[in-house]
């Protein structure tokens, strides 16, 4: 379909980040069981139950914009930053050195989520959709809290016992 107006680019862009979210939900509980320090193996598990949360909002977002709340989409890119976190978690690694590792992989998923959220704020806020954007930026803020708080913990703790 051709994408006419910013409002059918909203529509696509939510079917993707919907792929998306559907791609973390499979992979979190297997990042969750590679963990080993209890904060990040708690993270992963909140992190879960929000994802499952935020597909909902995608869902009545894509509703209040008069589309099903599902996707055809495959989002490319999700794919690719999960098929390298499957990589590290196939690494032969120290727990420390893993832990450091699936933080890393974890932040490059909130960093797309993101940016992805942001733009579609954006787009709905301009197109008036009050309720979409209310819905989405709930989401963003989740995100924006898992990746400080993958930071912290990184900062605090991972990232200095995985140096030896
Ligand atoms: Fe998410
Ligand atoms: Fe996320």
């Amino acid at each position: 379909m051709a994408l006419k107006t910013l409002k059918d680019a909203l529509v696509e862009e939510l079917e993707d980040i919907l792929s998306a979210e559907q791609q973390i939900t499979a992979a979190l509980p297997l990042m969750m069981a590679k963990a080993t320090h209890p904060e990040l193996k708690a993270g992963f598990q909140l992190h879960l139950d929000q994802t499952k949360t935020q597909i909902s909002r995608l869902g009545q977002a894509l509703s209040a914009l008069g589309h099903p709340p599902e996707t055809s989409t495959t989002c490319e890119a999700m794919k690719g930053i999960i098929k390298e976190g499957q990589h590290i978690m196939s690494t032969q690694a120290d727990p420390d050195v893993m832990d450091a590792m699936l933080i890393a992989a974890a932040q490059k998923v909130e960093h797309y989520e993101i940016a992805s959220y942001g733009t579609v704020c954006t787009w709905a806020a301009l197109l008036g959709q009050n309720e979409v954007k209310e819905l989405l930026g709930q989401t963003l803020q989740e995100e924006k809290m898992t990746d400080e708080k993958l930071s912290t913990l990184a900062e605090s703790v991972i990232n200095a016992d995985a140096v030896a």
